[in-house]
């Protein structure tokens, strides 16, 4: 199967992969021996990549590593062509992308499962997986739980698909977001209609009543006047000091990388939680592949 958006993925497929995901989060061992993993990165990366990396190797796949500066793309060959020649080199691909739908369009091109690891402003679902795993290794649950989603909800693809996964797990879902940053109304509203969620807007977040505060970067390089883009930075900013007022129990998630949105000294902190989501990348992502691969 392809893995694209959260929308390819049934509720229970979620929760085998979450389950798979803890065994071997607490020691089982996974076989993917004989398959290759294609990664085809357009756009930079440092967690997505090498943890799928390392998730292949731990289950004993081989990694084929396509790098676009030193590809024939250079010569101009076109993502279509390239998708063909890898397609017929490895067994899964994943794939990161600058351009909206271009995962998409690699699914129907090829006959692998393809992995969106992140195309623009639209979908990272194989992060939402790592995200609802930590929510669930931390809380225990997802339904009922006061998750509030702060930073840049207009263009952070994590965001987007993390708020489709809460949505149909069922948590209690807050919003926070600098004015002109907010999530597209009509893609809430259809998770609305879907799952029932009622959303709540808040223009800062009371930590006394938040259960897991989720931060995303001001995604800098999605906009077009970067002061702007500085400024929003500058007003949102989580210290030690903001969390004077938290909840006891509050968690901290972030996909990283951070930047200014989430200062070093919250990292001391026992509500810092985002290097052990970041760990968790790769047991989660070893259950994904071995899910798309359809092994069992
Ligand atoms: C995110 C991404 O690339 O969308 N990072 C990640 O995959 N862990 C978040 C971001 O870049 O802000």
């Amino acid at each position: 199967m392809d893995f694209l958006t959260m929308r390819d993925i049934s509720k229970s497929e979620i929760e085998k992969i979450l389950e798979s995901a803890k065994s071997i989060n607490e020691g089982e061992k996974i076989d993917l021996s004989g398959k290759i993993l294609g990664t085809l990165f357009f756009e930079s990366s440092t967690r997505t990549k090498l943890s799928f990396h390392s998730a292949a190797y731990r289950s004993k796949m081989n990694v084929i590593d396509f790098q676009t500066e030193i590809s024939s793309m250079k010569k101009g060959e076109s993502f279509s062509d390239t998708i063909q020649m890898l397609s017929g080199y490895c067994d899964v691909l994943a794939i990161r992308h600058f351009k909206e739908g271009a995962p998409a369009q690699a699914a129907q091109i090829s006959n692998l499962p393809v992995i969106n690891a992140g195309d623009g402003t639209n979908q990272h679902p194989s992060q939402t997986m790592i995200d609802l795993f930590s929510i669930k290794h931390f809380k225990g649950r997802i339904k009922g739980v006061n998750v509030t989603l702060m930073g840049d909800l207009l263009h952070a693809r994590a965001m987007k698909s993390l708020v489709a996964g809460l949505s149909l797990f069922g948590a209690n879902i807050t919003l926070c977001a600098p004015k002109g940053l907010e999530f597209d109304q009509e893609y809430l509203s259809q998770l609305t209609k879907q799952n029932k969620t009622k959303f709540t807007f808040v223009e800062s977040p009371d930590l006394s009543l938040t259960d897991v505060l989720y931060l995303c970067r001001i995604q800098k390089e999605r906009f077009a006047d970067s002061l702007l883009a500085n400024q929003y930075e500058e007003k949102f900013r989580v210290d030690s000091k903001l969390l004077e007022k938290a909840n006891e129990d509050l968690i901290i998630l972030h996909p990283l990388p951070r930047l200014g949105e989430l200062d070093v000294s919250v990292d001391k902190t026992e509500f810092a939680k985002y290097f052990d989501q970041a760990r968790f990348a790769v047991p989660v992502r070893q259950a994904v592949l071995k899910h798309v691969l359809e092994v069992n």
